[in-house]
């Protein structure tokens, strides 16, 4: 294979070098073509632009193939806790039962949040979204800790604020939801682990003791798992280019989670639950919501179908396709939207359009059914993807800082008029 690639601009040979992945992904890196030809490349939607080299999770959308840091999903999902995982992820090697430790206990000692904070709470009415209360408050905690706005920030001082990240955001996450109901917020409990401690601050009432379920606990790990990374995603790509100018984790996160927010991305679970409602209110025909999206005069799309990277399947819908079933059974819960979504995903997977457009289910199109087993309320959802989300933005963000890239900055085609007068009022 030749080490470069040969572009042809104006009868005039420029040589790009090609670099080689590890797992054999291929990219010509043209970091010299503006500056060589005058030229630069246009990929509205970034389809084929490599934004960075990364060593945290490896894709291969056409085979299906996930992993974080080498280690394949289903092993990680079956396996594995939602704290190994984002030390996984952060750190780049699976821990040492102490490293573990020391890991889960500075997350423990850190998981109350400022009482000011309640104050900012309280501002919001009722009808706030919880992600948009997520995000104002992840960005509000560069109040109480200004020193993370620095970015020459030591190592030590870095990793305070991934700890206090890690930490706050499951008790942000779930006051935002107590707030949404009216209710008082619960503190966290420190001898819970990760996700039990987030059920407790979700759903105990102040006059009773909440009891853990280990069947929602453990769907809840898996779930968060499942969301931990996904490389260069919009909400990723986000946090690091919000990174990129030097913001901090505190910003670069909170912007992540607006990205994350739109019913194309993260959003798109909650959207998930309510065409499954919309189409149970409408008499349960599946058919007829295929045809919805597949007519291009309308603007029905069949939410959780598609995705930008997997043309195959995505082998995190596979995984809770079953979990699904599972915990479904395991609770006793008989959701007649599950049968819905069976329905409609059989209806899907044998209709030309979506064969021809390779759409497959996606992570979220099953997640939500499992979310409303355990409880948690619709506009939930997209809270429940950041918050296991959360450890792949903090590693993007350490890498791309750790790796000092540039200020992201894309390039335009200018489409617009070219220069004229300025035309006063009365002679317009
Ligand atoms: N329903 C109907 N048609 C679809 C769908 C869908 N869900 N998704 C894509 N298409 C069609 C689209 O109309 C287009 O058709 P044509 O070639 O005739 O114009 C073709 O498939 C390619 O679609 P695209 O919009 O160019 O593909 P994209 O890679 O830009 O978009 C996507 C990917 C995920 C935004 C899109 O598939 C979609 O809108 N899906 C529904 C929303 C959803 O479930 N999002 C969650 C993604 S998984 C969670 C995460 O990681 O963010």
């Amino acid at each position: 294979m030749s080490d470069f690639a040969e572009i042809i601009l104006e009868g005039k040979s420029y040589k790009m070098p090609i670099v080689v992945g590890t797992e054999n992904e291929k990219a010509i890196d043209i970091n010299n073509l503006r500056a060589e030809s005058g030229y630069i490349t246009l990929d509205s939607g970034y389809k084929n632009t490599g934004a960075t080299e990364s060593a945290i999770t490896f894709l291969d959308g056409e085979e299906g193939i996930l992993r974080y840091r080498g280690y394949p999903i289903e092993q990680l999902a079956e396996k594995s806790s939602f704290i190994e995982v984002a030390y996984l992820l952060i750190y780049g090697a699976l821990p040492t039962q102490q490293e573990l430790d020391v890991f889960t206990n500075e997350i423990k000692i850190h998981t109350l949040v400022n009482e000011d904070m309640r104050k900012i709470l309280d501002g919001f009415p009722s009808t706030a979204h919880p992600m948009g209360i997520l995000s104002a408050l992840i960005s509000s905690l560069t109040a109480f800790y200004p020193e993370s706005l620095n970015p020459n920030q030591s190592k030590d001082e870095v990793n305070l604020t991934i700890i206090r990240l890690m930490a706050k955001l499951p008790t942000i996450a779930a006051w935002s939801y107590k707030n949404s109901i009216g209710h008082p917020v619960n503190y966290p409990k420190n001898k819970l682990d990760y996700c039990s401690n987030f059920l407790h601050m979700m759903f105990a009432y102040p006059t009773e003791e909440y009891e853990l379920n280990p069947v929602v606990v453990s769907a809840l790990n898996k779930l968060l798992i499942l969301h931990a990374d996904h490389e260069q995603n919009c909400s990723t790509s986000t946090v690091r280019l919000v990174g990129s100018a030097n913001a901090s984790l505190y910003s670069s996160v909170s912007a992540g989670i607006s990205a994350l927010w739109g019913p194309l991305h993260g959003g798109a679970n909650q959207a998930v639950i309510e065409m499954l409602e919309a189409i149970k209110a409408d008499g349960g025909d599946s058919k007829k919501f295929i045809a919805k999206a597949k007519d291009k005069d309308d603007p029905f799309r069949l939410m959780g179908f598609g995705h930008r990277v997997y043309k195959n399947f995505d082998p995190r819908a596979t995984i809770i396709k079953k979990a699904a079933d599972e915990v479904l059974t395991a609770l006793g819960v008989n959701d007649p939207i599950l049968d819905i979504a069976k329905e409609l995903e059989e209806a899907a997977l044998t209709d030309q359009y979506f064969v021809d457009r390779k759409l497959y289910p996606n992570v979220d199109f099953y997640s939500g059914i499992i979310y409303r087993a355990l409880g948690i309320p619709t506009d939930m959802f997209t809270v429940m993807f950041a918050l296991g989300r959360l450890p792949g933005w903090i590693a993007q963000w350490k890498e791309m800082r750790e790796q000092k890239e540039p200020i992201g900055r894309p390039r335009q085609v200018y489409t617009g008029d070219t220069e004229r007068n300025y035309v006063p009022m009365n002679e317009r």
